[in-house]
């Protein structure tokens, strides 16, 4: 029996996948850049550690630690009510398990052939920020997962950081794939 053909492009689920995830990545961001991030809570340099404190010095530690519990509510899905920090859980849980399912997906249902219109140093850069973004589907939630259950504004900068380093390997996609001969092969 003569081998099945090479598979000439990308599976429908592969698609899918793709724009699904470019939808729920959208979103988010526009919903993070949309947070409320002004809440007061745990603000650089202060010592939360307790030891000798005044009065007033106390009430304010107590209006810091209100502060930073109320973020941490603002995320509980059990709550009453359905904010725009939740709905980022939320769409933050979307992208998390896109970014698992994808790469499993991706070994089970294989790639097809490069594009011809890419270069041999194209191909690398492709598949290296396709290795990227895949991991950062994947770590940009988790550190938004470590900021809110941990209430440390600390994590805050790896959250950001996580997800401009996001930009710049979509940046790098973008050059590759950004050709209509190449989007093709996507739509
Ligand atoms: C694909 C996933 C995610 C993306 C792209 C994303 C993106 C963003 C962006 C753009 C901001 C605004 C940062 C700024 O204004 O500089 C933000 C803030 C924030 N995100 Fe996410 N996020 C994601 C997932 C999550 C998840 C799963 C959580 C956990 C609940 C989370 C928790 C937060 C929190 C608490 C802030 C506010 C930080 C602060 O208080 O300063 N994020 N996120
Ligand atoms: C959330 C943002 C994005 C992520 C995480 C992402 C991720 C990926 C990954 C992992 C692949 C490899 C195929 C696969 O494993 O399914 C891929 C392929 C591709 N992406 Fe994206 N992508 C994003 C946004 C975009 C955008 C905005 C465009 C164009 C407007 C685009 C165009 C393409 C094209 C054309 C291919 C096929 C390249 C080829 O011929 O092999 N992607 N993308």
């Amino acid at each position: 029996m003569p081998a099945p053909a090479p598979r000439a492009g990308y599976r429908a689920s592969q698609k899918v996948l793709h724009w699904l995830t470019v939808l729920a990545v959208s979103a988010q961001l526009v919903v993070g850049y949309n947070l409320d991030l002004d809440d007061g809570c745990d603000p650089p340099g202060e010592d939360r550690s307790g030891g000798d404190t005044s009065d007033a010095e106390e009430e304010r530690l107590d209006r810091l630690e209100d502060a930073c519990e109320a973020r941490a509510d603002s995320y509980d899905l059990l709550g009453g009510g359905f904010d725009l920090a939740e709905v980022h859980l939320l769409l933050g849980l979307a992208v998390l398990s896109l970014g698992v399912v994808r790469p499993l997906w991706r070994r089970v249902a294989g790639l097809p052939p490069w594009s011809e219109h890419l270069s041999a140093g194209q191909r690398r850069l492709a598949t290296r920020t396709e290795h990227a973004l895949m991991a950062l589907l994947v770590v940009v939630p988790l550190t938004g997962i470590v900021l809110v259950a941990t209430a440390v504004d600390a994590w805050v900068p790896l959250h950001v950081g996580a997800h401009i380093a996001f930009f710049v390997a979509l940046a790098a996609h973008l050059c590759t794939n950004l050709r209509p001969a190449v989007l093709r092969r996507m739509l």
